[in-house]
């Protein structure tokens, strides 16, 4: 039987925010999804999450993981006492226990997997993920034997300054035979600098206790405070570019580009500077995202192309061109072959194939049809101070530059309105609609040289 518990419970003091430390967000993600997601491709029988400090808002982070047990510790007395907290829910447990803390997102799940075997395979008491790192400062120094079989484990504050040379460090993840850890989980004290239980105490009472390097040190990264947090989002979001510049996804000046890893793209896809793929977002084959562009949580087609543009929570289909400049936002669905262009806002609302909105257009609680041109400036007034009104333009409608329509308000198919028209009234099939003063000419009103005549 194999059982993962994640720490969870502290504050996170070093980071300076209100949020449990395990919540930060890092690409579409907190913290502790990120380990608990690498934690489950290891097919644990048992998922234990131990929270304290903000317990509720991380049990309801993690809400859509039916199989996690949560486990609270209620004070936050060390790490040792939050894994004492083990010792009931895992009363008839036998087997072993992968510890692992909600701090440490770039582990990679092969590592937790070659950590296990290695545990196993040595029939340790207990196997610790260690690395030797440029900079200790800060971790757990790992002090071993010639056989890799560790000693004791000191944390940075302990450590006298010729222990801090050693740039072996505890990751803080460790796979431990449970029946053994859990006769020496009791025997911990407080004797270290900070007054707390600390689980690397319990290898004074274990018999063999083996280190484990990590082979890319970087996995072993804890965040404590928003440099490591930015170190970490780094590190992470080359990791995604990679992923998917190997599946066929082209990228220019990839460092520019930030991809959630919620995130799903065809092969094809193209991505240029400066773009930002975020949350439940896809992009269909051959299509071009950027330069410039952001895309939240919105299905984008097949061969669609997107130029410094942001589109939020909306449908775009194949063969789209958005942009340069366009905002399309909260829940539009565009349909295949339309065009948005320069300066075009669109907000929940509905465009049918092939139609085109080129420049300068607000389109708000609108339904349109197919084939319909939007003239430039055309904007539907769909507020009239207290509510929200819906707009409808059939197929083939043109709307002439600079036409206003007032909602509610329904516009045929294959209506043209005249330019610079106020649309009040419902405007029926095959019409010609002009909504404005008629033009006067006074004729001779000036001289040649320009003067009002008297
Ligand atoms: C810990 C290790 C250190 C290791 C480092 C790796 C101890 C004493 N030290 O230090 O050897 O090098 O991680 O990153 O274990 N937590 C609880 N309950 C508590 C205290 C902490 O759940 O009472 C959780 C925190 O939420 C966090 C994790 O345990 O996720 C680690 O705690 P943290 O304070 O970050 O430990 P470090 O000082 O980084
Ligand atoms: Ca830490």
């Amino acid at each position: 039987m194999l059982a993962v518990a994640i720490l969870a419970a502290g504050k996170g003091t070093r980071m300076k925010s209100d949020l449990p430390k395990v919540l930060q967000e890092l690409g579409g993600r907190s913290l502790v999804q990120w380990v608990l997601s690498s934690a489950k491709t290891i097919k644990p029988d048992r998922s234990l999450v131990i929270v304290g400090y903000g317990a509720s808002q991380v049990q309801a982070a993690l809400v859509d993981e039916p199989d996690v047990e949560f486990v609270l510790q209620a004070e936050q007395l060390g790490t040792g006492h939050a894994i004492q907290q083990l010792l009931a829910p895992l009363k008839d447990f036998d087997g072993e226990l992968v510890v692992l803390t909600g701090d440490t997102p770039l582990l990679r799940s092969e590592t937790i997997a070659d950590l296990v075997t290695s545990h196993r395979d040595c029939q340790a008491s207990a196997t610790v993920l260690t690395a030797i790192l440029p900079d200790p400062t800060g971790y757990g120094r790992v002090f071993c034997d010639q056989q890799n079989k560790i000693e004791y484990i000191i944390e940075h504050r302990d450590c006298t300054q010729a222990q801090r040379q050693n740039r072996r460090v505890s990751s803080g993840v460790y796979c431990f035979n449970w029946q053994e850890l859990a006769i020496a989980l009791p025997q911990l004290t407080t004797k270290n600098d900070q007054k707390e239980y600390y689980l690397t105490e319990v290898f004074n009472y274990m018999k063999s206790v083996y280190a484990f390097d990590v082979q890319d040190y970087e996995e072993s990264f804890g965040i404590n405070d928003r440099l490591q947090l930015a170190h970490a989002y780094a590190v992470l979001q080359s990791r995604i570019r990679d992923k998917w510049m190997r599946l066929g996804v082209t990228m220019l000046l990839p460092e520019s580009i930030t991809i959630d890893a919620t995130v799903e793209l065809a092969p094809n896809v193209s991505i240029e500077p400066q773009t930002h793929l975020r949350g439940n977002t896809k992009v269909g084959s051959g299509s071009t995202i950027g330069p410039g562009s952001t895309i939240i949580d919105s299905e984008i087609g097949e061969n669609v192309q997107v130029t410094y543009s942001v589109i939020d929570s909306s449908k775009v289909g194949d063969r789209c061109r958005v942009g340069p400049y366009a905002h399309v936002r909260a829940q539009s669905v565009i349909a295949n072959d339309c065009r948005l262009g320069n300066f075009v806002e669109i907000k929940n609302s509905q465009l049918g194939e092939k139609t085109n909105a080129a420049h300068l257009s607000y389109l708000g609680d609108a339904k349109i049809g197919s084939k319909v041109n939007i003239g430039a400036g055309t904007v539907t007034a769909n507020f009239d101070g207290w509510q929200k009104h819906q707009t409808m333009i059939g197929d083939r409608s043109k709307t002439g530059s600079n036409s206003v329509l007032c909602a509610p308000v329904i516009i045929g198919e294959n209506v043209n309105i005249g330019a610079g028209s106020v649309i009040t009234k419902d405007v029926p099939d095959n019409a010609l609609a002009i909504a404005r003063a008629h033009q006067i000419n006074k004729q001779d009103y000036y001289d040649s040289d320009g003067r009002k005549k008297s």
